[in-house]
């Protein structure tokens, strides 16, 4: 199966050539959910090996031995990458399923069903800085150049999987059309982890106990995951990820984007952000 090109888009979106073809978006698409599944939905850099750990260990009541077995994409991989089918024929159990794609081309797939969809947003300009240090790391993703540049590019939703603005306002606007939907952000899962673990828990159906709480919350931790190989994406060979470049794991912070944006860029930015979700009630914190 051919991997798209740099330039080659799907539905007028552009993907990480490396991990997509056209048959494996267009697999994506048509996905046969089962009533037991559990998607996580994000925006690239939006919190996705975050939440990918926490339905792990929710699901697991705290045992951390699948989270420090399995690589991530193994136990949650994205429908939309070419090794999904691979991966779901020799699992088990429950399906975790992830994926980056927008509302509207998975809208068909997930009517009527009861699959549980969580959906993680996260401010805008973390995305943005995340998002850019993850292109210079990426070796399978171009050169992001000048930051100034990117962001020009994320504004006109034009980098891979398309508009932010799109995506949140997609997911979030329609989400009376799926069944069991839970929206949470990254802000509010660094600002009060513990609840936003019996949160994800209740939405599962998978209660913890006491010990479990603790145990899922040391595990999903920023240190831990930072040292755990299997959601670190050390796992990964250097000409695929330069570690050496900068690390997935960056700095998992709210705000750091004030290290990367001018005061200009970030004006800019909010005069956009204005009139683009002035048709939505969705808040964000931009400072921790
Ligand atoms: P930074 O680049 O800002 O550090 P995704 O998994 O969607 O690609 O998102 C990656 C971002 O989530 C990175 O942000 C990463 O550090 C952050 N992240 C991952 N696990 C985290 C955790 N346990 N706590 C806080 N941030 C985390």
């Amino acid at each position: 199966m051919a991997r798209l090109d740099v330039t080659e888009t799907f539905k007028g979106i552009t993907f990480p050539g490396h991990l997509h073809t056209q048959e494996s978006l267009l697999y994506a698409t048509k996905f046969n959910f089962q009533d037991t599944d559990i998607l996580i939905v994000t925006f690239p850099k939006s919190g996705t090996t975050w939440m990918q750990e926490i339905v792990t260990l929710v699901s697991c009541k705290g045992d951390p031995v699948k989270s420090q077995t399995q690589p991530n994409w193994v136990r949650a991989p994205w429908i939309e990458q070419y090794y999904c089918p691979d991966v779901l024929k020799a699992s088990q159990g429950p399906r975790v399923l992830t994926t980056h794609l927008p509302y509207k081309l998975l809208a068909p797939a997930l009517q009527g069903s009861k699959a549980k969809v969580i959906y993680v947003a996260r401010n805008p300009k973390d995305v943005i800085v995340s998002y850019y240090f993850f292109h210079k790391m990426a070796n399978f993703l171009n050169d992001p150049g000048p930051f100034s540049e990117f962001l020009s590019s994320f504004l006109d939703g034009t980098v891979h999987y398309g508009s932010w603005f799109d995506h949140v306002k997609g997911w979030t606007g329609n989400s009376r059309n799926i069944e069991n939907f839970l929206y949470i952000t990254y802000e509010e899962m660094w600002e009060d982890l513990r609840g936003s673990l019996e949160k994800v828990s209740r939405f599962l159906q998978c209660p913890l106990l006491e010990q479990e709480l603790i145990s899922v919350q040391k595990t999903c931790s920023f240190n831990t995951m930072s040292e755990n190989n299997m959601v670190n994406y050390t796992l990964v060979p250097q000409e695929i990820m330069d570690h050496s470049k900068g690390r997935f794991m960056r700095k998992g912070e709210i705000g750091d984007w004030v290290n990367t944006f001018s005061k200009e860029q970030s004006h800019n930015f909010d005069v956009v952000f204005a009139s683009k979700m002035a048709d939505s009630l969705l808040t964000f914190v931009w400072e921790a």
